[in-house]
């Protein structure tokens, strides 16, 4: 497998040729699909004589070249090109076909989604459907015509405006569309299905009257509400916050069952996993609503932040997804609790790229190299990519910000461009040299700051010093550029001042005129996404008094941390934690916020602050802390779960998610007690609540504590729910998350329960991705857990490269691991890697892990 090719970014070339048009006709078949690929050509660069287009697997039928067929001799087919010799400055070449989109399980390029015909071309699709200048700098304008039979497909759908129909003898018929907007091939996409819709309009600033659609599995039309009402609230908030309209009259979206990822901003007729648009209150939890918000806002925004303006080459990933991301958190904490969505990123960030960029796949939100760059949609381009956006943002201001963003579409719409473009427009409407910041692009790892302070004679000093870590292979990584924002507080928690500090160099002193030693408030709402050590930080009294709903929090989570810490040395439980603990639980605070601010930190933040990983210890630590807190407050906990508790609601406001999400926090709590009353309450719970939120969490509360009463609340949740796939996913998660003896067993057992099916994303990642997550059997260290892992990545390689390097990705840790489970994960590691045919998606990750 070492022949694996790596493309570098220094290798960029310009496209010696462009398309202009691309005229489709897709005739669809149940065993096959015929493509008539019809393109205008001109050629950029006069010394080229040959064309060379990308394709995957081809089956040519036919070549023109200027409406003359083309002999044999004239070009050359190899297995990831068609070469067309000897071409002139202006041409035309139509190319036929044949493709197979019902046996194509990878879900890329045209597949099949139960009797869905649909696509999925980022990155790097859309050559498995038809050669092409497979690549995004490459712009085209779209026609595509789809012929198919009508009775089975009523519904055939593409980017852009309907323009044409017809109907043919035998029973199909056809359908014409024409996008005006050129874009690249990675935006087209195609729809034919038999399938419901629900519609509404959306009449923009400036009066234009826009159609809206979400198409879904008949049955399924009313659970489409929330995604078109999110729908509608996204398309305000780009024209109130960006001043951004929707450029078509028509706006589509389809959800599917099977799809690789969340959901496609293909121009005008967005493609989703249905996970994110379905959702009804029988069926949906409160965090799913959640999630259906953010990612239909995330593909609406795409449409000026991704095709409007688009990439120049893949690595220039995050000059969309970051941006988009960023876009999608602000419009989310918009929309609901700004403090809430806060940590809520942050958690994520810190859950998925801090361990990303702890390992040896670590990599700068640009890269300058890859294998599979499938790879490469990963928590470092989108969510530190985002934290990088968020930092200009806070470095010029949002006004100058919006001056920025104003003059980047102004300058570049319409284009393919760099992430130093954008920089550029920031730059200079910020009116800042971003020269040093640029360094966010192109260094990996997380970064750290140490903090000292002293006081002395009316001045209180701070003492910031960076530690810049090394790359994988690179020691030459630099000071970085950013800003700080940080406050001095009183005895009495009152803030003396607040501040941005620019931190530049490598080591910096900040001097403060105060009367008496303040109490420092440092990386207040997480201004940068680095890890502070601050050894004499005021947790306690943070935690009681910070008005930054970030720093309140981080501090309630640092204590817990070291409060930990110091029971995996076998120390004595930290009183004084305990009593800020009991403070909060006091505290008149927003439902949701206070929810957060109860949670421990998880498995995964105690493991990245320990140099070696050992599971068991972690566990018995935090079970022990979990334990002390819920019996020391058992009665004001079952207080605030009686207050809150309201099972016959299902209102989806902000005060009712509150009260949901705070008092499941108490219920899990005290389950740690594992009594037979907590047991009760939980299988009360499930049984009388409304809504999935409180059935998911008392589920997940019996399944840990009480044998008998999961036993047959599984099996009650079972029957009522096993036609509906997603929520069967959760019933899958629920068990392979489970704490208890025989997980491994039940894992494999269920992988051949009639609910489940392996060609279908959701499912892996629910059953086999959440089990590569349960840290007490995955990592067990009889390398059980590994070598089921192992095999199911060989599996599942062979239908479905991208799902199989997404498991992978559980062994990012091994690094870390202590000796025993570090054997073992090995083994498997090498076992993976000798398996001939392996994808170069599953190669990269497990080579990069084991450093071969
Ligand atoms: N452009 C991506 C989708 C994509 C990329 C699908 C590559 C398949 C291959 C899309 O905009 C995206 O980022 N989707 C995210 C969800 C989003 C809310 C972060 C996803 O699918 O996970
Ligand atoms: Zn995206």
């Amino acid at each position: 497998m070492s022949q694996v090719e790596t493309i570098y970014l220094k290798d960029y070339k310009a496209p010696q040729f462009l398309i202009k048009t691309c005229d489709l006709v897709f005739e669809l078949f149940e065993d096959y699909t015929q493509v008539t690929n019809m393109m205008k050509i001109t050629k950029e660069d006069k010394s080229a004589k040959d064309l060379v287009l990308d394709c995957a697997d081809l089956e040519l039928l036919d070549i023109y070249l200027d409406d003359a067929k083309l002999p044999q001799s004239r070009y050359i087919i190899e297995k990831e090109s068609l070469k067309v010799l000897d071409v002139g400055d202006e041409f035309k070449v139509i190319l036929i076909n044949k493709i197979y989109p019902h046996l194509n399980s990878e879900l890329e390029g045209l597949y099949k989604s139960g009797n869905i015909f649909c696509t999925q071309n980022e990155p790097e699709g859309f050559r498995r459907i038809t050669p092409y200048l497979d690549r995004p700098d490459v712009m085209a304008v779209f026609k595509t015509t789809l012929v198919a039979d009508k009775e089975r497909y009523p519904i055939l759908l593409s980017n852009g405006n309907r323009e044409s129909n017809f109907k043919l003898d035998d029973g199909r018929h056809g359908i014409t569309w024409f996008d005006p907007h050129p874009k690249p091939s990675y935006l087209f996409a195609l729809v034919a299905g038999d399938l419901g819709v629900i519609e509404d309009k959306y009449i923009t600033k400036s009066k234009k009257y826009v159609r809206l659609y979400i198409y879904t599995d008949k049955g399924n039309e009313s659970k489409c509400k929330h995604a078109m009402k999110s729908l509608k609230d996204a398309m305000k908030w780009d024209e109130d916050v960006y001043g951004r309209e929707y450029d078509l009259s028509l706006y589509n979206i389809v959800a599917v069952d099977s799809f690789n990822m969340g959901a496609m901003e293909n121009k005008g007729l967005n493609i989703f996993n249905s996970a994110y648009v379905l959702a009804d209150e029988d069926s949906a939890t409160d965090a799913n609503y959640m999630g259906i918000q953010s990612v239909i806002a995330h593909e609406y925004f795409h449409n000026w932040t991704g095709n409007r303006i688009t990439c120049r080459d893949w690595f220039q990933l995050t000059l969309k997804e970051g941006l988009t991301v960023f876009r999608d958190q602000c419009f989310s904490a918009d929309m609901n609790s700004k403090e809430v969505q806060r940590i809520e990123d942050v958690k994520a960030l810190r859950e998925r790229q801090f361990v990303e960029d702890a390992s040896p796949t670590a990599h700068p939100i640009q890269p300058d190299s890859y294998m599979a760059i499938n790879n490469f949609y990963t928590a470092t381009v989108y969510e530190k990519g985002a934290e990088v956006i968020r930092m200009i943002h806070t470095l010029i201001g949002e006004k100058k910000y919006r001056a920025g963003m104003d003059l980047y579409f102004e300058t570049f719409d319409g284009q393919a461009v760099r992430t130093n473009d954008f920089l550029w427009a920031m730059s200079k409407a910020g009116g800042v040299d971003l020269e040093l910041f640029k360094r966010w692009y192109h260094q990996s790892r997380t970064p750290k700051l140490k903090v000292d302070e002293s006081f002395e004679d009316g001045e209180f000093r701070v003492t910031l010093t960076q530690i810049v870590p090394n790359a994988v292979d690179v020691t030459t990584q630099s000071a970085y550029y950013y800003p700080l924002k940080i406050a001095l507080l009183d005895k009495s928690g009152e803030e003396i001042l607040e501040k941005v500090l620019i931190i530049s160099k490598e080591s910096e002193e900040f001097i403060f005129k105060a009367k008496s030693k303040p109490i420092l408030s440092i990386n207040r709402d997480f201004s940068a996404p680095i890890i502070i050590e601050h050894k004499e930080s005021n947790y306690a009294f943070l935690m009681k008094h910070d008005k930054n709903s970030f720093v309140k929090y981080e501090s309630a989570q640092s204590f817990a941390l070291e409060t930990i810490e110091a029971l995996m040395r076998g120390e004595g439980l930290d009183k004084e934690y305990v009593v800020a603990y009991g403070h909060i639980l006091e505290d008149e605070l927003d439902l949701s916020y206070k929810a957060l601010l109860l949670e421990l930190p998880s498995v995964s933040s105690i493991m990245q602050r320990a140099e070696v990983i050992d599971f068991e210890i972690i566990y018995e630590a935090k079970e022990k802390l979990q334990k002390h807190l819920a019996s020391t407050y058992k009665d004001k906990l079952l207080e605030i779960y009686r207050q809150n508790h309201k099972p016959e609601s299902k209102e989806l406001d902000a005060k009712s998610i509150g009260q949901r999400s705070l008092k499941n926090r108490s219920l899990k709590l005290l389950s740690s007690l594992q009594s037979d009353e907590i047991a009760t309450l939980a299988n009360e719970q499930y049984n009388n609540s409304l809504t999935m939120t409180d059935r998911i969490i008392a589920l997940d509360i019996l399944e840990d504590i009480s044998d008998a009463l999961s036993a047959s609340a599984l099996d009650n949740f079972y029957n009522r729910y096993k036609k509906d796939a997603l929520v069967m996913q959760k019933y899958f998660s629920i068990l392979a998350s489970s704490h208890r003896v025989g997980t491994l067993d039940r894992v494999m057992a269920l992988q051949n329960d009639d609910a489940y099916n392996e060609l279908i994303p959701n499912f892996v990642r629910s059953l086999i991705g959440v089990f590569a997550r349960n840290y007490k059997y995955f990592h067990a260290k009889d390398g059980l857990g590994y070598k089921f892992i192992a095999d199911k990545i060989i599996d599942i390689d062979k239908i479905n490269p991208q799902m199989a390097s997404g498991l992978a990705g559980a062994f990012k840790i091994y690094e870390k691991l202590n000796e025993k489970n570090k054997n073992v994960m090995k083994i498997e590691l090498q076992r993976v890697l000798k398996e001939h045919s392996l994808s170069k998606n599953v190669y990269e990750i497990i080579s990069k892990i084991l450093k071969v």
